[in-house]
């Protein structure tokens, strides 16, 4: 099945070969033909291929997908009382993430799964179609395996998280607990993610710790990505970079020699505000990344404790409005940042043979998502050539 999209007033594809020649490849007044699941054509309305049906976009702005490549929907419980308490002062020091690990254990499958669900259809209305998700609150072989089993009905990017903090039954032996890491809980965990992961901060896991676990990881077929520098400047995004990672987030510490360290590599750095936002940490400057040359992404950090949010129009506000990135580079970030973070090259962009997810906006332009902070207007979401969520849109 063929579906002509037309009367698209603008269309950002994120290929510069297309449109205006800018990173984001605007085209006016565009068309895109989508064949099944994937895009077949894009240009101007004017030049557009015949198709079986027609859909008239109503001269508004379609953007690519969001791409989340970072998220832990995985959990149980609510740590709004912790959040409340920042706002009057509190700091966050990683400490609450016990709390979410004990409601976790003590959920049943059932409970879990519901609860990723509704997270899952929250992300979809915001727009984004492609999202990773972490174990990271089980923290026992069972949980993490269970997890991951959760996770993986409903992403193929999944990382496994058993590196987020040392849990209490271990405080007293934590070479203990990096050897349960690197060993048996990985040695469950690989054939159900995609990805390790490892918390690399100031009360969690030093840099030492981190390079056992991950280069554990590696061998048994793992990418590798880390949380790094949201805490306090350490060397955890070097080691990344080292590491060959393909992405290294929070980075809200990072200093001028992780910047040209990442500008170096083709690791990419992920900026996770709503992390920022949530704890009343620093804003970490976006303008020093982009003018350092670093490839960045921008992605929701769903969790309970330090961002529970699903809404990457959110992130992409704070990004233009607080980490200084313009609105063009925010929605880079959410969108190819987000592919290139999780090294996929069939999504992100809007181009003939790449996944047909993309997302109509109640608005001329895409700048209107930071424009509007916090107003809903992701209209039609489109997940491999399917409408998921349809307000205007008819076929
Ligand atoms: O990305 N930093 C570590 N992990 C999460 C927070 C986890 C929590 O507080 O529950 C994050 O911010
Ligand atoms: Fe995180």
């Amino acid at each position: 099945m063929t579906v002509l999209y037309d009367n698209i007033g603008e269309l950002v594809t994120n290929d510069p070969a297309q449109g205006d020649g800018s990173l984001l490849g605007l085209v006016r007044d565009a068309a895109m033909v989508v064949d099944g699941d994937r895009i077949a054509w894009v240009g101007p309305t004017g030049k557009a291929p015949a198709a079986e049906q027609r859909v008239d976009c109503g001269n508004a702005s379609v953007i690519p997908g969001f791409v989340d490549s970072h998220a832990h929907l995985v959990f149980a419980g609510d740590r709004a009382a912790e959040f409340a308490a920042r706002m009057s002062g509190a700091a966050y020091d990683g400490g609450g993430i016990a709390t979410t690990v004990s409601a976790t254990r003590a959920a049943s499958e059932r409970e879990l799964s519901d609860n990723v669900d509704r997270l899952v259809g929250e992300l979809l209305r915001s727009g984004v179609t492609t999202f990773e998700t972490k174990s990271g609150y089980g923290l026992t072989v069972a949980d993490e395996v269970r997890a991951l089993d959760i996770a993986g009905r409903t992403t193929a990017e999944t990382t496994f998280l058993g590196a987020h903090v040392v849990p209490a039954e271990y405080r007293d032996r934590r070479d203990d607990y990096v050897g349960l890491v690197a060993g048996d809980m990985l040695t469950a965990c690989a054939p159900r993610a995609r990805w390790i992961d490892v918390f690399c901060d100031r009360g969690a896991f030093d840099v030492d710790e981190a390079r056992t676990i991950l280069l554990a990881g590696a061998d048994a077929g793992l990418g590798l990505r880390m949380h790094a520098s949201q805490l306090a400047a350490g060397p955890g995004i070097k080691l990344a970079v080292e590491l060959g990672a393909a992405s290294v987030d929070h980075c809200t510490y990072a200093d001028d020699g992780d910047l040209e360290a990442l500008a170096a590599s083709n690791t990419v750095a992920t900026l996770l505000p709503g992390a920022e936002f949530s704890t009343r940490a620093p804003w970490p400057d976006g303008r020093r990344f982009v003018e350092a040359g670093v490839s960045i992404a921008l992605a929701t950090d769903c969790n309970p404790g330090t961002s529970y949010t699903t809404s990457m129009p959110f992130c992409i506000a704070m990004a233009v409005r607080d980490m200084h990135l313009t609105p063009a580079e925010a929605l880079r970030a959410a969108t190819k940042g987000g592919a290139s973070a999780l090294r996929r090259d069939d999504v992100g962009v809007l181009a003939p043979g790449m996944r047909a997810d993309f997302v109509r906006l109640d608005a001329p332009s895409y700048v209107h998502l930071a424009y509007r902070p916090g107003v809903p207007i992701v209209d039609d979401v489109v997940q491999s050539g399917a409408p998921t969520q349809r307000k205007q849109i008819e076929q």
